[in-house]
């Protein structure tokens, strides 16, 4: 049980486990429950408070008795009224609560109060003050022995492991879209080469010999790809005349996020009614291009260094949940952009209150299914609320949200957005951005904007 564990974490992981759980946080001091909630709340887990053990106990019973127990408790150890570990000894003795993971956050190091909480069969163990790391790792490390145990006993695991009143998840609206769309068969589905091209970027021993190799099954994704890197939308002078040797050159990574790209964009090129396709796909490259442009012109303020094709992927996917709500939740989606004009409020405000999800929450969802990294997913989880993500691309999320804001007061495409949406002065502060800038950006979108036809050239 480390205290200090500095191992990255794998979000899609424990995302697995975060989005839709059931925690409790327990600690007298309210900032350390506020770190707890907002750290859970913003990956889509459901958390509730208590001040002491006692009050902890009766929420658990009552979580019981409405057939939602909670997946996993933080709780601290010095507390009035009753303290955490006293709180784990009624716990353990109870018949109907007594499995439940429990994480420890202390003050203090004290190996005594550790062995005690150890022999009261905690998870894991945070000294204060924790961050969102540990906290994350503590959940993935609580609920994966969990799982374990109840696969050893032949009981369910994962998401479903505590049982849950139907009617209680059905008051969710968004735990109804999600669950659906767990049960639909036919999603769309990114090339199964693209997890061996993934598989071999992350390989040390690979080389563009074994890629090109790799590419070769998929013949019309490699000619794409060919085409892209020997595009003027990547700069290219010389023309390259060998997918081996366009590899050697852009990098492995580079053609993991071009054939991303290719992939994603034959998956946002479908004809559907009431939506126009062709002018969401050049909203999307379009944000793409203009992330490029503020990249430049912020260069000296961010933190972050970023190439040319993760911006366009990025640009590219922000908006990818649209395609799920539009084709799943038809009527649906229609509706909410409806209720958005009526109401003058933006298309994602607008989907949160008729769906109780918006196109952001949709589309983490779906990278989550596609394996996307996440730096992928960066731009599509918080490209409407920048200053809320925790995947440590900051500056790359910052970059989408003002690329979007500005292909849209251009009039670049159609994203399908009710108004034009709103900048958030705090994120152009962040990335050096300044009002008086924006007509020059504007003039460079607006001519760079046309190499969005080359990217449009793909859609037949
Ligand atoms: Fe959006
Ligand atoms: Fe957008």
């Amino acid at each position: 049980m480390s205290q200090d564990n500095k191992q990255q974490v794998d979000y899609a992981q424990v995302d697995m486990f975060i989005s839709g759980a059931y925690i409790l946080a327990v600690d007298d001091f309210s900032s350390i429950r506020r770190i707890i909630v907002n750290t859970f709340r913003s990956r889509e887990a459901y958390v509730d408070e208590a001040s002491n053990g006692a009050m902890a106990l009766d929420k658990m019973r009552m979580a019981l008795e409405n057939h939602s127990p909670y997946d996993l408790v933080f709780v601290d150890v010095e507390m009035p009224v009753m303290d955490g570990i006293e709180f784990l000894r009624h716990l353990r003795t109870d018949k109907d609560l007594g499995e439940t993971p429990v994480v420890v956050l202390s003050s203090h190091s004290d190996s005594e109060e550790i062995r005690e909480c150890i022999s009261l069969k905690i998870s894991d163990y945070i000294i204060k003050p924790p961050t969102r790391e540990r906290l994350y790792q503590a959940m993935a490390k609580a609920m994966s022995d969990r799982d374990q145990v109840r696969a050893a006993k032949g009981l369910t695991v994962g998401k479903d492991a505590a049982p849950r009143e139907k009617g209680a998840a059905e008051k969710d609206y968004s735990k109804v879209i999600f669950k659906k769309l767990e049960t639909i068969e036919r999603l769309p589905a990114l090339p199964v080469v693209l997890e061996r091209i993934k598989a071999l970027t992350h390989d040390p021993n690979s080389n563009s010999e074994r890629i090109a190799m790799i590419m070769k099954d998929e013949p019309s994704l490699m000619a794409n790809v060919f085409k892209l890197a020997n595009s003027v939308l990547y700069g290219a002078r010389d023309p390259i005349d060998s997918l081996q040797g366009a590899i050697t050159r852009l990098g492995l990574n580079a053609v993991n996020n071009m054939a991303t790209s290719m992939a994603v964009l034959a998956v946002m090129n479908q004809k559907m009614e009431g939506f126009d396709h062709k002018a969401y796909c050049k909203h999307c490259i379009s944000t793409g291009i203009a992330m490029c442009v503020l990249y430049d012109h912020c260069r000296e303020k961010l933190r972050e260094t970023y190439t040319r094709d993760l911006l366009h992927l990025a640009g590219l996917l922000h908006d990818i949940g649209k395609i799920i709500i539009i084709q799943f939740f038809h009527k649906e989606f229609l509706d909410a952009v409806e209720f958005g004009k009526k109401q003058a409020i933006p298309l994602f405000v607008a989907e949160q209150k008729t769906l109780g999800v918006d196109h952001s929450e949709v589309g983490a969802w779906l990278g989550r299914k596609w394996n996307l990294s996440t730096m992928q997913m960066a731009s599509i989880r918080y490209h409407h609320s920048p200053l809320m993500t925790d995947t440590g691309h900051d500056d790359l999320v910052m970059l989408c949200h003002c690329a979007n804001y500005i292909c849209n007061l251009e009039k670049i495409g159609d994203g399908g957005d009710t108004m034009t949406p709103m900048f958030d002065q705090r994120v152009f502060d962040k990335i050096g951005l300044r009002q008086g800038d924006i007509p020059g950006i504007l003039e460079r979108v607006r001519n760079e904007a046309r190499k969005s036809e080359i990217m449009m050239s793909f859609l037949s």
